[in-house]
């Protein structure tokens, strides 16, 4: 007798493959870019939008055996799916702390990415509330004008540390508007600013490189570098050669075979964006419905341009 989930991937109208090991091995290659300079700087991974498709739940697990100890994702409830396979890890909730999730967070033990002086002030609350130190991050908004203490917010963290008593400051990070242009001055002047700012706030590790970033050289490491497309075979260094193994292969249910792209979610602040798979070439009958979606562990793509069988 076949079982519901074998019922499910007959009737399936695609089958989409996700190899395990193309990722892990991503996150290894992104690792060791990171260590060509000697330094030891970590290597953490972004797994928003349901590790951009491809099943944050099995991906989150994968990369920790792999060695990868510090998570992030979008929303809370990325969070607590991810909690609940990784109880150790620390999770950092990029969108931060939303009015009223307090309790969620130190509940899942979840940690979230400060954006403002406001949030910050509800997290300090929080900490006196549970009567215990809370972890915290604190994102520093460089140039991306998304999310992030702008440079008034910032200041009066800087002229008054007291405003992080009862907190625990995990990381200060900021994020780079455009590492994939590596002429374009804005990385400049957001490493400077970022510079400063940690310079003035000493006593937390730092991290600036998203998957580009790590190819803008040793100065864009600092302790933590925080990979997200590159880890599912997103070019990090456009108009070069692909270095990233392609992790997905979809099968539709005419046995015809078509390459899925991962294509970038969409910001962290638009909720809701969870797969973010495009198929390529489109289909006559157009984007074909992935009802199906299975795991692979064996590392069975072996070159960047071989695709997973
Ligand atoms: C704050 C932050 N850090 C890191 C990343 C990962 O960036 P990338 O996917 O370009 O590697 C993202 C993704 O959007 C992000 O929002």
């Amino acid at each position: 007798m076949s079982s519901p989930a074998d019922d499910a991937t007959r009737r399936a109208g695609a089958i989409l493959t996700i190899d395990l090991g193309a990722i892990a091995a991503n996150w290894r290659g992104l690792r060791d870019a990171g260590r060509a300079s000697g330094r030891p700087v970590d290597c953490a991974a972004v797994l928003k939008a349901d590790a951009y498709g491809t099943g944050l739940a099995i991906v989150g697990p994968r990369l920790a055996a792999e060695g990868c100890r510090q998570f992030f994702v979008a929303h809370i409830d990325e969070g607590i799916e991810l909690r609940r396979v990784l109880p150790e890890h620390p999770i950092y909730v990029l969108n931060g702390l939303l009015a009223g999730t307090e309790g969620d967070f130190v509940e899942h033990d979840l940690t979230p990415v400060l954006n403002h002086l406001g949030q910050l002030n509800a997290w300090r609350a929080a900490a006196q509330r549970f009567n215990r130190p809370l972890d915290a991050v604190i994102h520093l908004d460089t140039g991306m004008n998304r999310l992030g203490f702008g440079p008034e917010d910032a200041q009066a963290l800087v002229n008054e540390r007291g405003r992080l008593r009862g907190l625990r400051l995990a990381l200060f990070m900021s994020h780079l508007v455009a590492s994939e242009e590596p002429a374009n001055p804005i990385n400049g002047e957001q490493l400077s600013r970022f510079r400063s700012f940690v310079k003035a706030m000493p006593g937390a590790p730092a991290s600036l490189a998203n998957s580009s970033g790590i190819f803008l050289g040793p100065d864009y490491h600092f302790d933590l570098m925080r990979p997200g497309a590159a880890l599912y075979g997103i070019n990090p260094l456009p108009g070069q050669a692909n270095p990233m193994l392609p992790p997905s292969r979809c099968k539709l249910a005419s046995s015809r075979s078509v390459a899925l792209t991962l294509y970038r979610p969409l910001a962290t602040v638009v909720p809701g964006a969870r797969r973010g798979l495009r198929a390529s070439p489109p289909s006559a009958s157009g984007m074909p419905t992935v009802t199906s979606v299975h795991w692979s562990t064996a590392a069975s793509c072996t070159s960047p341009n071989s695709p997973c069988p």
